[in-house]
């Protein structure tokens, strides 16, 4: 190998590291949190991280409240949720930890709210897993 061929394939591989970094870091992720409880049950949402505060939401029977960002270089990305819905009031549930869910949702990270608990989308096998159950 000649020296510039060694400096050729030096550069694609740093080419190709830094943009797997850059593809891990700033991938952008969606969050949404559907209403399926059904009966024309509103929920209120309340979602948050350390930055960024989304305000509480009304969302009707049916629909979804969703958000978009990009993860933080330090992996350390989680909003959180205070939910209500008539007997269940002040319900928190992690919505998006980057420890938790950077391979179990990847970049689409869905919630249903049921009548029984918050089931979240697992991205890998394509199943809708029980998460959360009602502490009520
Ligand atoms: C539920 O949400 C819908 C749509 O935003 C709204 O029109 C309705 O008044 C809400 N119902 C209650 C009980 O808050």
């Amino acid at each position: 190998m000649d020296a510039s061929t060694k400096f050729r394939s030096s550069s694609i591989v740093f080419l190709l590291l830094t943009g797997s970094f850059f593809a891990l870091v700033f991938s952008e992720v969606h969050v949404s949190v559907k209403n399926r409880l059904g009966s024309g049950k509103n929920i209120t949402l309340h979602c948050q991280s350390k930055d960024d505060d989304l305000g509480e939401q009304n969302v009707a029977d049916g629909s979804e409240f969703g958000w978009d960002f990009n993860v933080n270089v330090w992996g350390t990305t989680l909003f959180y949720c205070d939910m209500g819905w008539e007997s269940v009031q002040d319900y928190q549930f992690v919505a998006y930890s980057f420890a938790r869910d950077s391979v179990r949702c990847d970049t689409q990270c869905l919630w249903l709210v049921s009548e029984e608990g918050t089931y979240g989308l697992n991205a890998q096998t394509g199943f809708w897993e029980y998460i959360y159950q009602w502490l009520s």
